[in-house]
This record gives structure tokens, C-alpha cells and sequence, in this order.
């Protein structure tokens, strides 16, 4: 049988220099001016506007946006390997990143049109303006397509007026701008539901509660409710009806900013967990001599060298995806799914190595389990993953 010639560069995992650059530029900035506030935010709840507003100038909000809208025009390894390296050193400035770069800015360079990316998508690339992303309601939430929020267009055919709740917005209370997805034709349920860009400026238009939060206390997270808001028709987002398949379609570039966050906070917990073992003393010896500890470590290393992989293979698949508009739903999934339950599970064992001071806010092993959890949970539960990945395979809607 003859064999054709392999593809063989496509599996070549090196980075290029200038990943390698982004990397290193992402994790210095992340270790000299995020990691020594992480705990005082963590502590205090408070957003941190002025390191967002330097990542803005370093082209970490909008990485893989065209330098002509505002963004670094990197690719997608490059803003995983940036979202790594902030969401380790701090979590909550990983989710501001990861909702400002896929949910917001990628969706109104690839459904958005020319008017829309020279002005929102330019000022929320580039930092100077905060994007946020609504699509979850109070009784809305893994069920994305059963929304009651409204949108009528006015009889003159120039506003929509939008009225409704959405909760569990990721920089809700802070957003400038906010893709909200809500009904035009709810008869029509899925089909129904068509995306605008909100100006939070505008009358009509408030930020509801703040949500108290378990981790990624930093990252505000509200309630936003319109009252009468009117929309110029300019500003929706595609058709109406595309909604869903846009918030759809945005969300898989979220899943692997989530994977990404992921990712980081395991390493975090990760390399604290072999620095502590390493020096800490029981019964005369180094705790890293014993073998129930080093259990731990070895399948701390393998899972998140798996969910590493399984990212970077997500991250070639939306890059693919940039020339063929093939979808790579699949690929981020089980990029999520795994690399959040790696988070979870490293962060765990994490506390326990630690002990009393895993438990102990002196150290950030305790912020590293809490902020976990949520990966596990936005963005598409663990459960809603698997729906997905089973559904794909079993060739199921
Ligand atoms: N890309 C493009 N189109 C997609 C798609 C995707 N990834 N997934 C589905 N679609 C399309 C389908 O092709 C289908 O199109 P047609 O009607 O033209 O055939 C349509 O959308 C409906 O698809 P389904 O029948 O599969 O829809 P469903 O109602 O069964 O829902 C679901 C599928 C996977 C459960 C989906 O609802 C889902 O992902 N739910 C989770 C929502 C979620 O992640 N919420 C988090 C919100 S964001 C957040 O966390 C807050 C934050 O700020 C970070």
C-alpha cells in the first residue's frame, strides 16, 4: 500500500519566537504587577481597572483582532499562551481577558460589520473600553434558547425597544459595551433570537445587583436589566434570528479561554504544590519522598500536560477555522471540559499537600481551589460539554 506524504509539520508543537515573545512579555506583567495585588482584590472585591487598562496597552484585550480594529493581530496560541500566564497569577483578571477577547471582541469581528468594528471593536481591542457578553436570564441558563427577554422594532424601523433581566453578566458592572442576545420572535423559540451591541451609557439601561462570589472575586459579575432601551437597528449583530448561532459560535472561542484559565490556575497550584514538597519537613524527611505525595504530583503533571495538549489542539482548530469557517465545537469542549476538571482536581490535591496552609489564606493555594470551581461551571457546564461532545459523536442534535 503506498503511503502519501504526511502531514508532519502540522504536529510540530514548538513554539515560534514570537510566541515564545507574547509569553514571556504575558508572564512578566502577570508576576511583577498582577500577582502582588491578587490577594487584596481577592479580599476586597474590587475591580482591577489599572492593570486591565495596561493589558489594554500591552494588546492583551484583544490578541487576535487586527492591528487596523485595535487588537495585537496575534493567533490563537498566542492568546492562549497570555491567557496561561495571567489567569496564573491571578484568575479574575483571566476571566475579564478571556470574555473582552472571545465573547466580545471576536464576535463582532466575525459577524460585526465595517461601522461596528471601527468603532466599538476598536475601542474594546485596544483596551480603552471594557465588552461584556449577556445571554444567561434568571430562569435561562444551560437552556440558552428559552429567554424572555424582548426586542420590538419601532414602527419607523430605526430603534429596538429591549426590555427584560440578564444575569451572570462577567464585567457587568463595569462594561461599557455588552452583546446582549435577546427575543424578537419568541414563537419561533432558538430561531428567535437576535444579538445587539448596548451602549451602557445609554437611558434605559441599568446594572442590577452584584453577585457575592465564592472565587475570581475580582472579576465583577451583575445583573443587567433594560428598561425600555433603545436600540438603533445599527447596532444588532448579524440578522435577526442569528442570535443563537452567534452566541453559539462565540462561545466555542470562549470555551478555549476557559481552558486557558483553566490551564493557568492548575500550573499555579501545580508548581506551589512540587516548591512545598520540596521543602517541607514530616517524620525527618522532605514530604516529596513519600509516595502518597508523589502519586499526587505525577498525576498533577500528567493531567495538566493532557489539558495543555488538548487546548493547543483546539487553538489549531479555530485557527483552521479562521480559513475554512469549519467549526471546532468538538475540540473546544473537551478542551474545557477537561482542562477545567483538571483545575479542579489539581487545585484539590493542591490544598491537601499544602495542609493547614492549603487551607489558610496566607498562601493563595485556597483562591487557586475557589477560583477553580467556576471553570467548571460558565461558559457551558461540565455536564453541557460532555451533551455537546456525546452529541457530536453520536452524530445527535
Ligand atoms: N456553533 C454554531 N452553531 C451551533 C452551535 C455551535 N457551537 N451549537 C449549536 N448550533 C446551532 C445548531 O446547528 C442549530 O442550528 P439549526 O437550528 O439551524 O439546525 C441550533 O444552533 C440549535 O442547536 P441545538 O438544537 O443543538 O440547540 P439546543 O437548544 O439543544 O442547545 C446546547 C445546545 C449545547 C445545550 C446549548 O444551548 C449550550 O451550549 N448551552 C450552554 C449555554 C452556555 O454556555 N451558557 C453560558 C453563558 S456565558 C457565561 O458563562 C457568562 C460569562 O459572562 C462568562
Amino acid at each position: 500500500m503506498a503511503v502519501t506524504a504526511m502531514p508532519s509539520e502540522r504536529l510540530n508543537l514548538t513554539l515560534t519566537p514570537e510566541h515564545e515573545m507574547i509569553q514571556q512579555a504575558a508572564r512578566k506583567f502577570a508576576q511583577d504587577k498582577i500577582a502582588p495585588i491578587a490577594a487584596e482584590h481577592d479580599e476586597s472585591g474590587e475591580f482591577p481597572l489599572d492593570t486591565i487598562r495596561e493589558m489594554g496597552r500591552m494588546g492583551l484585550m484583544g490578541i487576535e483582532i487586527p492591528e487596523e480594529y485595535g487588537g495585537a493581530e496575534m493567533d490563537t496560541i498566542a492568546y492562549v499562551l497570555a491567557m496561561v500566564e495571567i489567569s496564573k497569577a491571578d484568575a479574575s483578571h483571566g476571566t475579564i481577558m478571556s470574555v473582552n477577547n472571545s465573547l466580545f471582541c471576536h464576535a463582532i469581528l466575525k459577524f460585526g460589520t465595517e461601522e461596528q468594528k471601527k468603532t466599538v471593536l476598536m475601542q474594546v481591542a485596544s483596551g480603552y473600553a471594557i465588552g461584556a457578553y449577556s445571554l444567561t436570564e434568571p430562569m435561562s441558563g444551560s437552556d440558552a434558547g428559552t429567554m424572555k427577554s424582548r426586542a420590538v422594532l419601532n414602527e419607523a424601523g430605526t430603534h429596538y425597544v429591549i426590555n427584560g433581566r440578564k444575569s451572570w453578566v462577567t464585567s457587568g458592572p463595569v462594561a461599557d459595551y455588552i452583546l446582549v442576545f435577546t427575543m424578537t420572535e419568541p414563537e419561533k423559540m432558538h430561531k428567535g433570537i437576535t444579538a445587539f451591541l448596548i451602549e451602557t451609557d445609554k437611558p434605559g439601561f441599568e446594572r442590577g445587583k452584584k453577585e457575592p462570589k465564592l472565587g475570581i472575586r475580582a472579576s465583577a459579575t451583575s445583573e443587567v436589566i433594560f428598561d425600555n432601551y433603545q436600540c438603533p437597528v445599527e447596532n444588532r449583530l448579524g440578522e435577526e434570528g442569528e442570535g443563537f448561532k452567534i452566541a453559539m459560535t462565540v462561545l466555542d472561542a470562549g470555551r478555549v479561554g476557559i481552558a486557558s484559565q483553566a490551564l493557568g490556575i492548575a500550573e499555579a497550584a501545580y508548581e506551589a504544590s512540587v516548591q512545598y514538597a520540596r521543602e517541607r519537613e514530616a517524620f525527618g524527611e522532605s514530604i516529596g519522598s513519600f509516595q502518597m505525595i508523589q502519586q499526587k504530583i505525577a498525576d498533577m503533571k500528567t493531567r495538566i500536560e493532557a489539558s495543555r495538549l488538548l487546548i493547543y489542539s483546539a487553538a489549531l482548530a479555530k485557527e483552521r477555522s479562521k480559513n475554512t469557517g469549519e467549526r471546532y465545537t468538538l475540540e473546544a469542549s473537551m478542551a474545557k471540559l477537561f482542562a477545567s476538571e483538571t483545575a479542579m482536581w489539581v487545585t484539590h490535591q493542591a490544598v491537601q499537600i499544602h495542609g493547614g496552609m492549603g487551607y489558610s489564606k496566607e498562601l493563595p493555594i485556597e483562591r487557586y481551589f475557589r477560583d477553580a470551581k467556576i471553570t467548571e461551571i460558565y461558559e457551558g457546564t461540565s455536564e453541557i460539554q460532555r451533551v455537546v461532545i456525546a452529541r457530536n459523536q453520536l452524530g445527535l442534535r
